[in-house]
């Protein structure tokens, strides 16, 4: 079975389906229980250690909220600058110091590997929550879960991912989850931020059905879920470049409406312009709910890999 104690979230590839199945049991049973409960008290004692180099609020928020309402409590910084980084410090010694302290570590970091290299000198469990333009495993769980929440069940439908597919943490680790149900995707970007061409070939060559196109209203079509993203501006080059591509694609409660009402619309957010403001109310407007179900992913995540769930 599932046995998560002492493992560290790297990568989104890293899961079985049967591991997934595993953590979103956990996380729908972690929900029923807040209902009930303000909190629990499975982890009384224990310290995680939150650690972001990169700017956050619902990752870092939500690891910080996950640990609290599980009985236990939280030590980190909120940015670089805040720690000894400032002064030179490397990551690996941030890693030791930390590791010292705490029982889980919880990190985002500009640099894609980061995770990995604290998870090889860290004693203590390493959560990765965003590796520069890498992985975010923890979010791609949650969506999996708000896909499940949302829809009834993740198998039979089509996802259609829009936006900066090419710097896009969260949908770099999506599609590994994904590939392990019945789905189709629909990659939606502008030629020059289409999803890497080996992600996309190891989809393909795995059977899985990819379509890859630039036009949202015809993906919107097809599709039950439509995950939208931010143009990633902090991982271009050129600033002319961003400009070009910013604001590529809008959507509209009114293309909602005409083309798919009841279209499932998740953002792991911030948003900038790319979901405009009168979508919220719709129904099938799920990207507020995905933040909350994100602290419940996050406790299922804790519990399982400290051996108290
Ligand atoms: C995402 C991230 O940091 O990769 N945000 C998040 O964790 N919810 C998406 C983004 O910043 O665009």
């Amino acid at each position: 079975m599932s046995d998560f104690k002492d493992k560290d979230i790297l990568d989104g590839a890293q899961f079985t389906r049967e591991e997934l199945e595993h953590i979103i049991n956990i996380a729908a049973d972690m929900r029923e229980r807040l209902e009930n409960n303000h909190s629990l008290d499975l982890l009384r004692g224990y310290v995680l250690g939150a650690l972001f180099f990169e700017p956050s609020t619902r990752t870092r928020l939500s690891f910080e909220a996950a640990m609290n309402r599980l009985g236990g409590s939280v030590v980190g910084f909120a940015s670089a600058s805040a720690s000894s980084t400032a002064k030179g410090e490397s990551l690996a010694d941030t890693i030791r110091t930390v590791d010292q302290y705490v029982d889980v570590i919880a990190m985002r970091h500009p640099k894609i590997g980061s995770a990995r290299e604290a998870a090889e000198v860290a004693k203590a469990p390493v959560i990765n929550g965003g590796d520069g333009a890498g992985q975010h495993p923890t979010q791609a769980l949650l969506d999996l879960f708000t896909i499940q929440t949302e829809r009834g069940q993740v198998d039979g439908n089509t996802i259609a991912l829009c936006g900066d597919l090419k710097n896009g943490r969260t949908v770099h680790s999506g599609v590994e989850l994904y590939k392990h149900y019945d789905c189709k995707l629909i990659f939606v970007a502008p030629q020059a931020l289409q999803m890497p061409v080996e992600i996309t070939a190891r989809l393909r060559e795995g059977g899985i059905p990819v379509e890859e196109t630039s036009d949202l209203v015809a993906a919107m079509a097809e599709a039950d879920v439509l995950y939208m993203t931010r143009i990633q501006k902090e991982r271009f080059d050129d600033p002319a470049e961003y400009e070009r591509l910013k604001g590529s694609y809008v959507l509209t409660r009114e293309m909602v409406e005409r083309i798919k009402p009841d279209l499932t619309v998740m953002h792991p957010l911030p948003r900038v312009d790319e979901i405009n403001t009168d979508v919220d109310d719709l129904p099938g407007a799920a990207y507020f709910r995905q933040m909350q179900n994100g602290m419940y992913t996050r406790m299922a995540l804790i519990g399982l890999i400290t051996g108290t769930i």
